[in-house]
């Protein structure tokens, strides 16, 4: 078999469980010895939840590129690592093998040697998805630099707070990134992003779609310029080499930003081993991955999910990655057909809003494509509707594809509750099982725990994986207060759940001020502080409101000390003013202009009742009598928009 660590049964499921639980340690040693290290532990793991304090695998040297290329040059050097499916269909296919990726890798991380980038400093990564963008990554990663990929959809402003925050020195970015029939001048935001930035030394611009950009002397470079000059210093008589710098399991491999419920996104601070193994596990298992198939997850690189299940999972694995540049619905909504039948396409993974996007389009979009090689579907991102599950199942599996459903986070690196595809049982719009070596707990709003099913509460862990993050960089004592001392010894998720007699879990979604729109991330105080920036606003509040395609929709309430122009001219400006502070992606779907907020008298936003409102609710509130003024709530509520 060619992964000694595969689950291929229930029962095989139910003792690879039990051990891990057992008997952590010796479980995740046996998956530990089918990776190549430099050196292996001295101790599998030593852990509180306390401070908190988590390593993995301590004192083992590894590389995460040597595991993800170079030990299956030997054997597969000529087999697909990633196939590139660019945004214009017409555009050439670019097939990267693993001899070719190494090749890549090997030039990246001398051309940032040669631009003075060290192990241990930050790089700040903004690209669209083209194969460059995974060549970046993983020549960080060889040379022991932490990278900080920013999605392409943050604005200027959102970058500079992430520079800040990781103290970067470095950039690589593309003149542009073509998303659909849009051109993103990827180049000109970051020049916004670094008016006033003093810590960024050089900025590496990779050419893509000839947007003009302006090339400051001394700080921007080419990308194309250095990697022809680095191929020169990592080639001699035709073999290519660049020693890989030899990490600490525990070194840093890279920061993730992601909103939470209050403040600036953190940076999520995942390390070398503990996230090579997760993801790479919980890769072959969920997907039940065979050499040989053809892997296609259709996130952003731009996200935990591309980190983990385009890049270094399935690289990990030795597998073959299908990477797309475009977007479902253009030109036309059967781009994931078509992508499916011309490269063979066996595992399908995408998001229950693309699903659903894709669904109102019918069943035309589908027809002449061949998906007969499908095995395997999966889903990400949020709870999946039984609606948008059989059609995945019916039109795309044609019935006979199991669909995992898989629930993670950015926090956990990979998959933490799925079934596996055809050996455990799936049951629509429910994530089931928890994967070995995950321990989940419900538990009420005191902290303690439910037990016996069937059972509802706040979704928590009990016990450190591999894939758990570190840390938050640079802020230690947030990542304590946000994960960790909600509930005392428990990895808190924000997650609401359900638990069925057999010990299967159904993800309901935030109990915090999180949204999740389009599997996207938001927080309301940040969209809040967005909106509070407009000159005009007194204040606002911000609550999800369930939306048929991207599961969740942003409603904002605004209090405007005078309008601008009439209410429609003062919406465009507010929507404006938060893709100038966020981005696009965090622009609200309705902003309602209202006399005042539901507040109790200590001046707290009664949320509870604006998220009725915007769910339609006209009447009934529940208590309102200790609000300030209760008349507000009508008034409000005729208003609805
Ligand atoms: O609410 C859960 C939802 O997405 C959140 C994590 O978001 P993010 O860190 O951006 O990572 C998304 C990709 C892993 C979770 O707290 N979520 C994710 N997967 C599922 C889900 N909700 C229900 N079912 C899922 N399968």
């Amino acid at each position: 078999m060619a992964y000694p660590y595969q689950i291929r049964s229930l029962d095989e499921y139910k003792a690879a469980y039990e051990k891990s639980v057992n008997d952590p340690e010796a479980f995740w040693s046996s998956v530990a010895e089918h990776f190549h290290w430099r050196k292996k532990w001295d101790r599998v793991l030593e852990w509180n939840f306390k401070e908190p304090n988590v390593k993995w695998f301590l004192n083992g040297k590894l590389n995460i590129t040597e595991n993800c290329i170079d030990r299956y040059l030997p054997e597969m050097g000529e087999k697909p690592a990633i196939i590139w499916e660019p945004n214009n269909p017409e555009d050439r296919v670019r097939v990267v093998t693993y001899n070719r990726l190494h090749k890549r890798v090997c030039q990246v991380a001398q051309m940032l040697k040669n631009n003075g980038v060290k192990k241990g400093d930050r790089v700040c990564i903004y690209m669209g998805m083209v194969p460059e963008l995974a060549y970046a990554i993983l020549g960080c990663a060889r040379i022991g630099a932490i990278h900080s990929v920013v999605f392409g959809g943050f604005s200027a402003q959102s970058i500079a707070d992430r520079l800040e925050d990781a103290g970067a020195e470095f950039i690589i970015t593309a003149d542009g990134a073509y998303r659909g029939e849009k051109v993103i001048p990827l180049k000109n935001v970051i020049d916004d992003a670094l008016i006033g930035n003093r810590t960024v030394k050089k900025v590496i611009v990779y050419t893509r779609t000839r947007t003009a950009v302006s090339m400051i002397k001394g700080r921007d470079v080419w990308w194309e310029d250095e990697m022809e000059h680095a191929e020169t210093q990592v080639e001699k008589g035709g073999v290519v080499s660049f020693p890989a710098e030899e990490m600490d399991a525990e070194d840093p491999l890279f920061i993730l930003y992601t909103s939470g419920s209050t403040g600036k996104p953190k940076g999520v601070v995942h390390t070398c081993a503990g996230y090579m193994i997760w993801t790479a596990y919980t890769f072959v298992n969920v997907f039940q991955y065979q050499p040989g198939d053809i892997h296609f997850c259709t996130a952003d690189i731009g996200w935990i999910t591309g980190h983990s299940y385009i890049v270094y999972g399935p690289l990990a694995a030795g597998a073959t990655s299908v990477m797309f540049e475009g977007v479902p619905t253009w030109p036309n909504a059967g781009r994931f057909w078509e992508i499916v039948d011309k490269h063979k396409v066996n595992i399908l993974y995408t998001a229950p809003t693309a699903i659903r996007s894709l669904m109102g389009f019918g069943l035309k979009p589908l027809e002449g494509k061949d998906l007969s090689t499908l095995k395997v579907l999966g889903t990400v991102g949020e709870p999946i509707n039984e609606e948008a599950w059989h059609w995945y199942d019916e039109h795309i599996g044609k019935g006979r594809c199991p669909i995992v459903d898989t629930w993670w986070q950015t926090e956990t690196g990979g998959t933490l509750i799925s079934n596996l595809a055809g050996v455990t049982p799936a049951k629509p719009s429910w994530a089931t099982l928890p994967m070995p070596g995950v321990q989940p707990v419900l538990v009420d709003e005191n902290g303690t725990e439910i037990t016996g099913n069937p059972a509802a509460g706040n979704l928590c862990i009990k016990a450190p994986w591999p894939g758990i993050l570190r840390t938050t960089y640079g802020d230690h004592e947030r990542c304590r207060k946000t994960y960790f001392s909600t509930y005392e010894d428990l990895y808190f998720t924000g997650d609401g759940a359900l638990r069925d007699e057999e010990g299967n879990y159904r993800i309901t979604g935030r109990v915090d001020d999180v949204l999740n729109v389009s599997g996207h991330r938001i927080g309301t105080a940040e969209v809040e502080n967005a909106i509070n920036m407009h000159s005009d606003v007194v204040e606002s509040a911000v609550v999800g409101y369930p939306h048929d395609i991207k599961g969740q929709g942003i409603y904002a309430y605004v209090i405007c000390q005078h309008m601008h122009g009439s209410q429609d001219d003062m919406r465009q400006n507010i929507l404006q003013t938060v893709s100038r502070i966020i981005g696009p992606i965090a622009k609200p779907d309705k902003i309602q202009f209202v006399p005042g907020l539901p507040k109790t008298r200590s001046g707290k936003i009664m949320r509870r009742i604006l998220r009725k409102i915007a769910e339609g609710e006209s009447h009934n509130f529940g208590d309102t009598t200790t609000l300030l003024d209760p008349a507000v709530v009508e008034e409000i509520a005729k208003g609805k928009l």
